[in-house]
């Protein structure tokens, strides 16, 4: 299989503060992975080094074969990495179609191009509400917003950081269906997620991340059989 982000001894800092040390990912085509770890384990600076957004880090970063690690993040974002942080922002004043046509950008090559309809029938409760302005939505319907207007950006990868965190139920299932979609089109997705249940509903592979390491990798099945390694470094 084509691996469409290979990262290898990623190291990163905040200031004097030694983060990630010798961080290794991997993501395929259309695969699901996701990087489980507990409150400061270090998945958000894992994502945000991988577009950018970590003034101190180095290592290697190679995204559709080419080397990004150190690119502006505007530069890695063209490339076509989608990335959604954890504090989702939407525009509370536009509505839900406007939101998503702020992040459109010219289509990419080998990459299918978002439509405002498509994605309306990808997130179906979008498109219950989309004249409506972002600042009528629930949190959770803001999260699915910032992902489908990450996804106007045409991008090939898409990081999310912890996007089951905070929903109903409901929400959840709507959230871990548009994931499969999103794989079924042809896309890699990084989760990032604190516990299994969401992951395991979506994920084809695991990498387990304690104080800035690597300490776990394997597929969701073995990982989920493995309760010595889920008790050492998840909260189950
Ligand atoms: N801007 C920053 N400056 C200094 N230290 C930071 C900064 N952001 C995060 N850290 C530290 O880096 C470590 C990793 O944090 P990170 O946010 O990556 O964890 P996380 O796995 O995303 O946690 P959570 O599940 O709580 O979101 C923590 O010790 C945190 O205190
Ligand atoms: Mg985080």
């Amino acid at each position: 299989m084509k691996s469409k982000l290979d990262v290898h001894s990623l190291n990163s800092y905040y200031g004097g503060a030694h983060i990630l040390t010798d961080v290794h990912l991997k993501a395929h085509e259309s695969e699901v992975v996701a990087l489980l770890g507990r409150n400061g384990a270090g998945k958000s600076t894992t994502f945000a080094s991988l577009v950018g957004l970590v003034e101190k880090c180095s290592g290697s970063v190679i995204f559709n074969d080419e080397e990004i690690c150190g690119k502006p993040t505007h530069e890695i974002v063209r490339l076509g990495l989608g990335y959604v942080p954890e504090d989702r922002r939407i525009f509370t004043d536009l509505t839900v179609e406007e939101n998503l046509l702020v992040g459109k950008q010219p289509a990419r090559d080998g990459v299918r191009e978002w439509t405002t309809e498509m994605l309306f029938e990808f997130f179906p409760n979008l498109a219950e509400m989309r004249n409506r302005p972002g600042g009528q939505m629930s949190g959770g319907e803001q999260q699915m917003l910032t992902i489908a207007r990450t996804l106007m950006g045409n991008p090939s990868l898409v990081l999310l950081d912890e996007p089951s965190e905070g929903l109903s139920p409901k929400i959840v299932e709507e959230m871990a269906s548009a994931i499969l979609e999103m794989k079924k089109y042809g896309l890699s997705v990084i989760i990032s997620e604190q516990n299994l249940h969401f992951a395991k509903l979506i994920s084809d592979r695991a990498y387990i991340i304690e104080k800035g390491v690597i300490r776990y990798e394997g597929t969701m099945t073995e990982l989920a059989q493995n309760d010595e390694v889920k008790n050492a470094y998840l909260a189950v």
